[in-house]
């Protein structure tokens, strides 16, 4: 396992640049959803449009969702779908996206995307982006949850959000982080501090309280994009 903390001044960009490399390569990319990545993904766009890259090759899926319609303000899809897709596109769908269906409720739609994950091969994520909630979780796996101990599955439902918006969830299982070629963690102010400090600091070790401390033993390369207030405890 490898793990490289870099504390950069645009980690949207920096985010961006890794974007652009695992969509050239026609790779399957798992996006992250909350408010974070919007300027990734708007920063994505704009490398894409400005070297005319072509990503039509790139097969797009969800780390997590949130129950309810795709079109709802707290939709992850929505956000990259206004930040990302529509922009990429102008309105034309071609990209392949595979859209985890939150409005099925999360063990229907656990089930759905599982099968749809099973039934594309079980694809080895090339990029895999990530968040960190002020409490540790990233995806939507909460910490001292049942989800953590997962180990058969590729996708679980989640009764319970642990922090807002406290709406169920369908989120990959760590079993399903853990098989990407990269996982990058994208963080942001003074607020993701201490989570990123008990993740990623020197003392981090794989803790159920920590969801996100979990994730990079399991994986080959992970990288965390900071900015300085996200990385004043490490
Ligand atoms: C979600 C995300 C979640 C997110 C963190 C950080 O559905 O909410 O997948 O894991 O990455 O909560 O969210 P912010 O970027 O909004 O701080």
């Amino acid at each position: 396992m490898a793990l490289t903390v870099e504390v950069v001044d645009d980690p949207a960009r920096a985010c961006a640049a890794i974007m652009v490399g695992a969509a050239a390569a026609s790779g399957h990319v798992v996006l992250t959803g909350g408010s974070t990545p919007r300027a990734a993904y708007q920063e994505f766009v704009g490398a894409v449009r400005k070297v005319g890259l072509d990503v039509n090759g790139a097969t797009f899926w969800f780390g997590d969702e949130r129950c309810v319609p795709p079109d709802d303000e707290r939709s992850n899809f929505r956000m990259a779908k206004e930040s990302l897709f529509d922009p990429l596109v102008d309105g034309e769908p071609v990209l392949d996206v595979r859209r985890m269906r939150g409005e099925l409720g999360p063990f229907d739609g656990a089930d759905a995307y599982e099968r749809e994950l099973r039934d594309a091969g079980e694809p080895r994520f090339d990029l895999l982006l990530l968040g960190i909630g002020p409490d540790g979780h990233t995806a939507s796996l909460f910490p001292d949850q049942e989800t953590l101990a997962e180990r058969m599955r590729l996708v679980v439902g989640v009764p319970e959000a642990g922090l807002e918006p406290f709406v169920p969830r369908v989120s990959l299982t760590l079993r399903a982080l853990g098989t990407a070629e990269h996982v990058v963690f994208l963080a942001t102010g003074s607020a993701k501090a201490d989570a990123v400090a008990a993740a990623f600091g020197d003392a981090a070790k794989p803790d159920p309280h920590v969801p996100a401390s979990m994730v990079p033993p399991l994986c080959d390369r992970v990288t965390v994009l900071l900015d300085q207030e996200a990385a004043e405890r490490l």
